[in-house]
């Protein structure tokens, strides 16, 4: 009798299998716990006959084996897989998966705009986007009560009051990135060859067009003998790299403080090539910056001989760039931060 009992229990243990852990707990409890089969088995083991004892002995502590290896076995492969829940979970169902963030337009074309002028040399600077009269407008050249200021609309934040200041008058957010020069000039010995880039403020109406913020990339070069010359070759070489070679370039003569001479590039047209359209307004040309020689009362406002020394400047819009790259020609969706909108620029340059 409890030969059979054995061997039928002994062929449900062997066919038991399970990945979820509840009724795993419950093989448990049935076969091995205090209560369970195994320990009636042994109960009923005690009151056989010593002669069936000896057969029936090996039997049962093979049948317990068994019961303990499956238990085992089992318990190691549910509680990787279940815990339990598998009514409320569907696995088969696709994973929710994450998206990668994608950079901003305007930072990838700064960072473009940095890396070739790596190339040729120059270090990257920045400053304060709270600036004073002196750095943005004084030091550059900028005569005081001068028509030349209103050039940019400015932003103050604090008027100088006479005898209160510390000499550098109006405290206002910087209207161009120029005041970075001032900083470096002032602040260290020639030679300088640098680009700043960053962000300037105009109090301007937002519209397609025109926003009270924007980003610059202003560019130095200071040093014994640096000619026009340098700069055009300079400039050059920056929009064959940016823009792809046999971009033609122009200069046209133009007006800056800070500058003299001074000019505005343009460049051939990035969408018709030069054969007209709308970003050109049909002409072919398109300007994208401003530059000049560093004029010689600049060095000298910034501790520089001007005899010794001489140096150009450049300007460009990052917004104005990335334009002409991407022919985003609406300027407000640059700040509007719309993942739609943003998420397009993510395989355009890494
Ligand atoms: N600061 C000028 C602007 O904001 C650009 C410029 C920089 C021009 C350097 C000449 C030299 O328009």
């Amino acid at each position: 009798m409890l030969q059979d009992k054995i061997t039928q229990y002994t062929s449900e243990v062997s066919a038991f299998t399970t990945n979820n852990a509840d009724e795993l707990e419950q093989f448990r409890i049935r076969f091995l716990g205090t209560k369970g089969i195994i320990k009636d088995l042994f109960d009923a083991f005690k009151a056989v006959s010593p002669e069936e004892k000896r057969t029936l002995g090996k039997v049962l502590n093979e049948f317990k084996q068994l019961a303990e290896a499956k238990y085992a076995e089992l318990k190691d492969s549910s509680s990787a897989v279940d815990t339990g829940k598998s009514a409320d979970m569907d696995l088969t169902l696709p994973g929710e998966g994450f998206e990668l963030g994608t950079r901003h337009p305007l930072a990838l074309v700064r960072r473009e705009i940095v890396e070739i002028f790596n190339k040729l040399g120059f270090v990257v600077a920045e400053g304060p986007e709270i600036e004073d009269d002196w750095h943005n407008f004084s030091a550059l050249n900028f005569p005081e009560e001068h028509p030349a200021r209103d050039m940019q609309d400015t932003f103050f934040i604090r008027k100088a009051k006479p005898g209160e200041d510390d000499g550098k008058g109006d405290i206002a957010l910087r209207t161009h990135t120029s005041s970075v020069q001032v900083r470096m000039m002032e602040s260290g010995k020639p030679p300088f060859r640098a680009i700043m880039p960053g962000r300037v403020y105009r109090n301007e109406a937002i519209s397609a067009r025109a926003h009270c913020f924007f980003h610059q990339v202003e560019g130095l070069y200071v040093d014994e003998n640096v000619s026009f010359a340098d700069l055009k070759q300079t400039l050059f070489y920056f929009v064959q790299e940016l823009y792809g070679e046999g971009t033609k370039v122009r200069f046209r003569p133009s007006y800056f403080p800070f500058t003299e001479p001074s000019a505005e590039m343009d460049i051939s047209c990035t969408i018709c090539k030069g054969d007209g359209c709308q970003m050109c307004k049909q002409s072919g040309w398109v300007e994208i910056l401003g530059c000049g020689m560093v004029d010689p009362n600049v060095l000298e406002n910034c501790g520089i001989d001007s005899n010794k020394y001489s140096g150009f400047a450049f300007g460009m819009g990052i917004e104005r760039i990335a334009n002409l790259k991407f022919e985003i020609k609406d300027l407000r969706l640059f700040s509007e931060n719309d993942v739609r909108f943003l998420k397009q620029y993510k395989s355009a340059l890494i």
